[in-house]
């Protein structure tokens, strides 16, 4: 049975990736540090893991027949912070959860994705990468380096029909998005004010407008693409 992982799969984007791929007949096996899902559904399994956990995911890759995908929708947001107040412990976690869990990952799934001679892997980065705001230095560190890794395995792997991308989510109406917010902001207010207000199409970005996304880089009808970054961010990019 060939299956698609989502990290992050118990989040905002995590938990419409998983619906919108079971909706569409796939098989997903999801994990997250949270205890539970919210969603349940027969092709879907969850587990509560660290991606952090060398070990963990590689258990938790195995018990998979086929891999025939993986979304990385795994992340954690700063706050705006001026650059010397960063401590070094904060910018190791930021770099540990959004650049470190997708090499682990790719390590653990890639021997199976050659076996099979192929296989897609998206890695999910931040509009933020190429249109920064201030303050969120190591944040956007980590997805430039989230973009540049996903390249890197696109020309790696391609010999072996795997293919690997990259999507740029503009402000997304989850609970990170107040998390980027600087500390003591009223987030409603910032949601309004600071993020509505930098989208050109002058409305948040939906997690399903990301799971559908990532339904099309998983399909067949994108086999030609690899190496890709789609900015799905209402033109904030622009
Ligand atoms: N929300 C936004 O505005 C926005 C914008 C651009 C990019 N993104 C990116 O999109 C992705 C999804 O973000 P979201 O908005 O759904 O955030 P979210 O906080 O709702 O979800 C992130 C999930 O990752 C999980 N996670 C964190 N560390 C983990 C670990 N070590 N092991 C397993 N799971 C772990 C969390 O438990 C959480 O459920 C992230 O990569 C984020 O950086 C978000």
């Amino acid at each position: 049975m060939e299956t698609v992982i989502v990290t992050g799969a118990a989040g905002g984007m995590g938990q419409a990736i998983v619906k919108t791929l079971v909706d569409s007949g796939l098989h997903v096996a999801g994990i997250d540090l949270a205890e539970q899902s919210s969603f349940s559904h027969p092709h879907f399994f969850y587990e509560q893991g660290n991606v952090l956990d060398e070990e963990q995911v590689q258990t938790f890759v195995d018990q998979l027949d086929e891999v025939r995908g993986v979304v990385n929708a795994i992340g954690i947001a700063q706050s705006a912070t001026p650059v010397e107040e960063v401590s070094m412990d904060f910018w190791n976690k930021v770099m540990d959860v959004n650049v470190k869990s997708l090499f682990i990952m790719a390590k653990a799934v890639v021997p199976k994705m050659k076996q099979a001679q192929k296989g897609t892997i998206l890695n999910i980065a931040s509009i933020s990468a190429v249109r920064p705001r201030p303050g969120l230095q190591a944040y956007i560190a980590s997805k430039g380096a989230a973009e540049s890794f996903s390249r890197a395995l696109a020309i790696e792997l391609a010999p072996f029909q795997i293919r690997v991308n990259t999507i740029h989510p503009g402000p997304a109406d989850t609970q990170m998005l107040g998390q980027f917010a600087a500390e003591g902001a009223n987030i409603e207010e910032a949601k309004q004010q600071i993020f509505v207000q930098s989208v050109p199409l002058g409305r948040l970005i939906t997690p399903e407008d990301i799971a559908n996304s990532v339904r099309f880089l998983l399909s067949d009808e994108a086999s030609a693409i690899t190496g890709a970054t789609l900015h799905v961010d209402g033109g904030r990019g622009l």
